[in-house]
């Protein structure tokens, strides 16, 4: 992934930083399990991306409420990236690691992609 953290990524919110930040760390890990088709790892690392991202949208959602800055459009893409990873991670866990290199980047681009526009883009 080519995502990394710097300041400039930064929101001025320390807890909405700070879940970005482990965000990038956590995918950056997933990507390296489904390179290396570690299915044991990976299950549970995906489990606990989805707890993540589930936590960082609500709090995201509340944080823009609080300053009733408009954030329709930004649940809707939550709600999509979830029901996306959702269906990617199933998929992923079905194959039990039998899955292509060109499989692996597919997966690891849908994950990197989402992650550089939502942190990059500051969609939050
Ligand atoms: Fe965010």
């Amino acid at each position: 992934m080519d995502t990394a953290w710097t300041n400039e990524l930064s929101i001025g919110n320390a807890v909405i930083d700070s879940e970005h930040q482990n965000l990038i760390v956590m995918i950056d890990r997933i990507e390296s399990m489904i390179k290396a088709r570690d299915v044991s790892s990976l299950s549970q690392e995906l489990e606990q991306l989805e707890h993540s991202l589930c936590a960082h949208f609500v709090n995201e959602e509340r944080l823009a409420e609080a300053v009733n800055f408009p954030f329709d459009k930004n649940k809707q893409e939550h709600l999509f990236v979830l029901k996306e990873f959702q269906r990617m991670k199933d998929e992923l866990l079905a194959k039990k690691g039998a899955w292509t290199d060109s499989a692996a980047k597919d997966y690891s681009n849908f994950l990197s992609n989402w992650l550089s526009g939502h942190v990059i883009r500051r969609i939050c």
